[in-house]
């Protein structure tokens, strides 16, 4: 078994060896992972920091290098509909760069 959990709400989510950080995040209530195409991995919206176990992650795919660059080493940012987890891992909701931000005041 899997095991989940999501910041910065705390909520953990058991779940089979092989599922995906997204279908994990639709387990586990309060967790709210943005999608437009419901984890087809295309629309790049379904993001997630990872805290820790980025070792029991399936790796990095083309589609993630698509939406999210090769800079994963940095970010620490994935697709949750194309990471699958097989051991225990911590992510954090990671909204689109300048989504989710307080707007700069106008002057
Ligand atoms: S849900 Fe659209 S890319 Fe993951």
């Amino acid at each position: 078994m899997a095991r989940v959990t999501f910041e910065p709400s705390g909520v953990t989510v058991e779940c089979p060896d092989g599922t995906t950080l997204f279908d994990a995040g639709a387990r586990a209530a309060g967790v709210a992972i943005e999608t437009a195409c419901v984890g087809k991995g295309t629309c790049g919206l379904c993001r997630v920091k990872i805290l820790a176990g980025a070792d029991a992650l399936s790796p990095y795919t083309e589609e993630e290098e698509r939406h999210l660059g090769n800079l994963y080493h940095l970010t620490r940012v994935r697709l949750s509909c194309r990471t699958r987890v097989s051991g225990e891992v911590t992510v954090a909701l990671a909204p689109r760069p300048g989504k989710g931000r307080p707007r700069p005041p106008r002057g």
